[in-house]
């Protein structure tokens, strides 16, 4: 396939303009539909911009939503292979699919005590952390206030999203 570049994305019909950026953020394709009128985009930068802007205005109940489309890290959709490609990706590179019999056990206890507290999965950009630091990241938020936790899941998100554009625009 061609490079993709700003400058052809900007001239794409709207239909594929939307479903090239459908997964950028995970399974919320409204976020793509919402900014495809904004079109052109100076940059990666500016496209980013206008798609968090459009998950920031969106209702609460959308934005949790959209925390809620996220996958377990090492749950069971990895291990059923029914991850989205950009999530099976992610969650390889930090090695969460290579883990012990034990880090398994501790990461589906944390990944329930998680959503037990707070109504979404755990998310967190794994592209920027190792495998250890996940784990403490992972203990660390378990104890945040929920309202502090809410931001910070959406702006993991945010970044995850910067990080899925980068690797689908060259
Ligand atoms: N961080 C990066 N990718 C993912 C994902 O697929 N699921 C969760 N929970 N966090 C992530």
């Amino acid at each position: 396939m061609p490079t993709l570049t700003m400058h052809r994305l900007n001239g794409l019909p709207e239909a594929q303009f939307r479903d090239i950026l459908s997964g950028i953020f995970e399974r919320s394709p409204w976020v793509a539909d919402a900014v495809e009128p904004h079109r052109p985009f100076a940059d990666l930068q500016a496209l980013h911009r206008a798609m968090v802007a459009a998950v920031a205005t969106a209702p609460r109940a959308a934005q949790l939503a959209l925390l809620r489309a996220h996958p377990d890290l090492a749950g069971k959709e990895a291990q059923d292979g029914t991850l989205t490609a950009s999530s099976t990706g992610e969650q390889k590179s930090a090695g969460l699919d290579r883990l012990t019999r034990e880090q398994m056990q501790t990461i589906a206890r944390n990944n329930q005590a998680y959503k037990t507290r707070f109504g979404f999965p755990f998310i967190i950009r794994v592209r920027n952390h190792t495998r250890d630091g996940i784990f403490a990241a992972f203990q660390r938020r378990l104890d945040n206030e929920a309202d502090a936790e809410f931001e910070t899941a959406l702006r993991e998100v945010y970044e995850i999203a910067r990080l899925r554009l980068e690797t689908l625009l060259a």
